[in-house]
Order: C-alpha cells, then structure tokens, then sequence
C-alpha cells in the first residue's frame, strides 16, 4: 500500500518516495518484497501523485493497481481485487505490506506467511511489542490467546485500550477468497471517514473465521514513517545497520555514526574510512583502501589499495588500484584514473581517462582529454575543451611532460614523448618527441633594477 499522502510530513512529495538509507522509502519496501515473490506477483498500490511513485519503482517490474481517490487502507484492498484475480484466480494468500514501512525483512514476511498457513488463519497480523504504542493500531486479543478479535485505532481506543502495548504492524497475511469474501462489511463509521483495513479482524472474528497474530522479534522492523522525525530515527537506524554489516566483512570505519553510507555500496576487506565520508549509490570500493575524511563518493568504481586524501570529491568516475587523490580533488563525471595515477589538490576531470602511472598533482583543469601512460601534467595545466559553442578533445600520448602553467587549447594533440615547455599556449598539434614552447621571449636588462634605485636615492637627498 502506498497511495497516501502522508499528511504529516508537511511534503510536497509523497511520503512513499522520501528517501532514508539513500532510496524512497518505498524502494526498501519492494526490494524485501522481491526476495520472496517475483515482481509479477507483487502489486504497488498508487494514488496521491500516482505517476510520480509508479516512476520511481517502474524498473524493479512490479505491477500497479490506481486508487484514485484514496479513502483508507481497506479501500486500497478494495480497489486492487479485480487486479488480483487476473486469469480469475485469486491468490490463496495475499500478504499486505505497509509502503510506509522500510524496515521490514524477507525473514519475517516469510515466518507471516508460514504462521498464516500453519494456524489455518483467515487473516494473521504482523504485531509488535513497542515501549511507546501511540499512534499504532492496539491488538484486542481474546483472553490474551493467539486469536485477535479486532484492532483498535488509536483515535477510537478507550483509555485502557491505549495502555495495551501490543500494537498492528500494517502488515498481514490474508485468504485472499475470504478477504474478498467479505470486504464488503467495512464501513467508514470511524475517526476518519475511512475504510480501515484493520476493520478486518472484527469482521472475521464476528464470522467465526480465524484471525491470528504473530510478534516480531525485533519490534524496530515495523517501524513506520508518518513524521519526518520518524524518517529520521528510521535513516539513522539503516545508516548504522550498513556500517555494522561492513564491519562484520572486514572493512574498518572510525566514527561510523558520522558517515553516510548507502544501502548498496560495497567496500573490500582491510579498507579504513575515516570519519565525516559519504559513500553514495552505486559505489564500489576495492580492498586495502584508506578513504579518508570529508570525501564524498558518488556511483563511482574504485579498485585495491587506491588512496583517496581528504575532501576528495566524486561522481560517476572509475579509479584504477593503487592510485592516490585529494587532497580537495573533483573528479566529475566520466573521469577514469588509471592505476598508480595521482590526481593531487585542486584538479578538476571531467570525461577523461589518465592512463597508468600519469600524475596531474597540481591545480589543474582537465576536460574532454585521453591522457596516455607515464604523463606529467605540470601545475597548473589547463585544457581549453569549450569554444562557447561545442567541446573539443585533448590528446596527450605516454610519457609526454607538460610543463607547469600551460594551457592545451583542444582539439590538439601532443604526440608520444614530447615536452610541453611551461606556461605554453599550444594551439597546435606537436609532434612526438618534440619540444613545443609557446610563449614569448624573455628579454634581460641588465643593470636595470639597480639603476632604479639609485635613481630614488638621488631624489630622497
Ligand atoms: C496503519 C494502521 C494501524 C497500524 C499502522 C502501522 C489502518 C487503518 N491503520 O495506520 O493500525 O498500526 O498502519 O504502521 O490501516 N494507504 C493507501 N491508501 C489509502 C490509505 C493509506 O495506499 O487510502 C497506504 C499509505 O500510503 C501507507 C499505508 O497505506 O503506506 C498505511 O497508511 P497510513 O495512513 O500510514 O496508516 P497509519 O495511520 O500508519
Ligand atoms: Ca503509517
């Protein structure tokens, strides 16, 4: 279910696509669903900016049910049955997960599941025990046994009720005939004007059919997200969890609780991250790395022992093994750094690739470039990719040595082993193993600054 609002966030966007862990909420929700199901037989209920929230998950191959109007959980049930029967059969059992809800795991979707069928249960609940219940739906079991006899919201519950500390998770397992069956009987005499599918286990437990209830082990697993401040004790929760799952597998991370690390990031054995990183998306690290703090990595793919100093910038970018960066690098996107290559303080790349061993250590703008194997960009090189209108390339060969202060203006070609002599304007191709020296002359005058100063003494007396 992921049609609502989320009225609570004060959002524009819907509360199913903020992100925690570094993916919308409801990502989390349809990846644990997949390691049970096939996307086919997963269906995302859409409402409030529909289009927006299919968008966001249309890749993962899930199927969608519109409800347009969104008038309550039960209603969500209600909308979807036609989708649900297909070819005309139903599902013997449908399992409802809350779009809300991120921390849920395949294990216990799975153990839901097994319970429901064991107990031969028209409806199980997913139930937790939480320290604080306010908010949550209370579980009125009957004579404290396995069988429920409804769910109270915490709008309508009584002040005993509201003391009971077992409260509904949001997600259940149903007889998918029975819930269709008797849907129908949900009405909106509630607090909210709303069908509550919650309403269910009184309209089953009043047709003598059985509704069951299983506890989580860890309560945290259901945790929803109505508030922003509930988002961020959910972020922080997962943050940690990734943290803990890389230091298991032999990845050292000093402060952890400082760095953001994103759910699908991988990280070598033997690789320390200093405090104060941020590893993003897709990013994948080798082993034997030190990513030191204040580095921000972003879909990028870095191999074994590569050093990355502080306040290394990254995006889309593939780094070769042993290869050093930072302090203050910017590799934007489509640099790729050659093994042993050094990109120092100050260097921005952009779609480039800088063959092995090539060092640009110094301020320095490199664009649109294929710089060879065993290269020198001298301090301060600049490659002049943009006329205004279009971008060109720069083609600099192995072992060229680009002196400091030049600039390439592209398309230009500096041909194998040849010498760039500093602070050069090459607007030309040079020629391999030449030395290229664009700049004019320099003239000496001899005597020149002493005669100065003489001459400002004689003015003083
Ligand atoms: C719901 C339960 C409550 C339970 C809690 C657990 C009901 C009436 N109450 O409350 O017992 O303790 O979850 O987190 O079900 N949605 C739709 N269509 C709608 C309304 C909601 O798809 O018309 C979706 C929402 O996007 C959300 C989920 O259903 O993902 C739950 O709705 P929400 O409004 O968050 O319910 P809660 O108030 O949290
Ligand atoms: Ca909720």
């Amino acid at each position: 279910m992921a049609a609502g609002k989320g009225t609570r966030l004060k959002s524009k966007h819907p509360k199913v696509l903020h992100e925690i862990g570094g993916k919308p909420i409801l990502a989390h929700v349809i990846a644990t669903a997949q390691k049970v199901v096939p996307a086919r037989d997963i269906f995302v209920i859409i409402g409030h900016e529909a289009e927006r929230v299919r968008e966001a998950v249309a890749g993962t191959g899930v199927n969608f049910v519109l409800q347009a109007t969104q008038r309550g959980t039960g209603h969500a049930l209600m909308v979807a049955r036609e989708t649900l029967l297909g070819n005309g059969n139903m599902y013997d059992q449908v399992i409802v997960l809350s779009g809300d809800a991120p921390l849920i795991t395949a294990e216990t979707i799975r153990k839901l599941s097994d319970f429901h069928s064991a107990q031969k249960a028209t409806m199980t609940l997913l139930t937790a025990d939480l320290d604080d219940p306010y908010g949550y739906g209370r579980v009125i079991r009957k004579g404290g046994r396995v069988d429920v006899q409804a769910i109270v919201e915490e709008k309508s519950a009584t002040p005993v009720q509201k003391k009971i500390r077992e409260i509904n998770s949001g997600f259940y397992a149903f007889d998918g005939a029975a819930l269709y069956e008797h849907i129908d009987r949900l009405s909106t005499e509630n607090a909210h004007s709303e069908y509550y599918l919650t309403d269910m286990a009184a309209v089953f437990h009043r047709a003598r059919k059985k509704v069951a209830a299983i506890k989580t082990v860890d309560a945290s697993e259901v945790l929803g997200s109505n508030t922003r401040t509930e988002m961020m004790v959910l972020d922080a929760r997962l943050r940690l969890a990734k943290c803990r799952e890389l230091l298991e597998n032999g990845v050292t991370i000093f402060y952890p609780h400082t760095c953001v690390i994103d759910s699908e990031v991988e990280v070598g054995v033997d690789t320390v991250i200093e405090p104060f990183v941020q590893l993003l998306g897709s990013t994948k690290i080798g082993a034997d790395c030190r990513i030191r703090s204040y580095s921000v990595i972003g879909n990028s793919i870095i191999g074994d022992r590569v050093t990355v100093k502080p306040g290394t910038i990254m995006e889309d970018s593939r780094v070769g093994a042993g290869a050093v960066l930072g302090p203050y690098s910017h590799l934007r996107p489509g640099s790729d750094v050659g093994e042993g290559a050094h990109v120092g303080n100050f260097v921005e790349t952009k779609k480039i690739k800088l063959g092995k061993g090539s060092k640009a250590n110094h301020l320095s703008y490199l664009g649109d470039a294929e710089i060879g194997e065993g290269v020198n960009i001298g301090a301060g090189t600049i490659t002049c990719n943009y006329d205004g209108v279009n971008k060109h390339k720069t083609v600099i060969e192995d072992g060229v040595f680009i002196g400091s202060d030049s600039t390439l203006v592209a398309p230009v070609n500096i041909g194998r082993g040849a010498y760039v002599a500093a602070a050069s304007c090459i607007t030309e191709d040079v020629p391999a193993d030449a030395l290229a020296l664009g700049r004019s002359r320099q003239t000496v005058k001899e005597g020149w600054a002493r005669a100065k100063r003489d001459a400002q003494k004689e003015k003083r007396r």
